[in-house]
């Protein structure tokens, strides 16, 4: 995983509202360079195959504020999701290193449904932001569960960072065992929580690429720390009852 991104973890946050970021415009070069971010990112799985369209914001359903929206597609395959949410998040933080902000945008309806047989899974809404101080200035500030809450064992420095990753509803449905050899993570279904969408939309669907976006930001972290591992992934099998679902094992070298 690319470790250039890791500064864009901190600097990264929602844009719910693109208000007061100035009227400069998205350049060609700029698109091009998502486009070939798109291109270059790395994939949870390789056999899933997955699309992006830029397309202008008027064309999405509410997100009249935003320029453009990033569309992903995929093929429907076990972890669909959760490799949406890995790309998606390399997206999210080349977007944020060129000023770009962005919003992983769940309530967002496409103006198509497919491209080129795939379906749609998410949206990112963006827009340039011409005064860089509107991006975080202290990530340490910014709402999360406490760590103990994510996190079973030595943190190795990435633990801290990795829980300001984004999630749907700021749901955070990650829980990591460190047993001192490898690394587990779980989505976690935390129950009895409201929430603006219904519980089982968001364990059924937003979690399990909240889970993807959780795996690029602890790779990314574990990159910058030069810790080395080698990964096993593990078919979500969790249905909305479930509260602790398997999905990665990261084997420390
Ligand atoms: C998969 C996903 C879907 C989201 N959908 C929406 C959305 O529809 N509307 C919205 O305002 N925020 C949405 N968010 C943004 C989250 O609310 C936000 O990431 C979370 O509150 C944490 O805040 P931060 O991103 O500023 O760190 C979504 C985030 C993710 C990861």
């Amino acid at each position: 995983m690319n470790p250039n991104y890791y500064p864009a973890i901190f600097k990264r946050k929602s844009f719910h509202l693109f208000r007061n970021v100035g009227s400069a415009e998205i350049t060609k070069e700029e698109l091009d360079g998502i486009q070939a971010a798109y291109d270059s990112c790395e994939r949870l799985y390789t056999d899933i195959r997955t699309a992006i369209r830029i397309v202008p914001a008027k064309k999405v359903s509410f997100r009249p504020d935003a320029e453009y929206c990033i569309l992903i597609y995929s093929e429907k395959k076990d972890n669909y999701l959760m490799n949406a949410g890995y790309i998606g998040e390399q997206l999210d933080l080349h977007l944020v290193s060129n000023n770009i902000g962005s919003l992983w945008f769940g309530i967002g309806k496409p103006d198509k449904k497919t491209c080129d047989g795939l379906d749609f899974v998410i949206m990112i809404a963006i827009r340039k932001i011409e005064d860089e101080s509107l991006f975080r200035n202290d990530m340490f500030r910014a709402k999360r569960k406490p760590l103990e809450e994510t996190w079973e064992g030595d943190t190795l420095g990435v633990a801290e960072i990795a829980r300001f990753s984004p999630s749907a509803c700021n749901s955070q449905p990650w829980f990591v065992r460190n047993d001192g050899n490898s690394i587990t993570v779980f989505r976690y279904r935390q129950s009895g929580i409201q929430r603006m969408l219904p519980a089982a939309v968001i364990a059924k669907y937003f979690n399990r690429i909240d889970i993807g976006i959780y795996l690029c930001i602890l790779e990314i972290c574990m990159a910058e720390k030069k810790i080395e591992f080698t990964r096993e992934l593990h078919i979500d099998t969790g249905d909305d009852k479930t509260e602790y679902s398997k999905v990665a094992v990261y084997k420390l070298k």
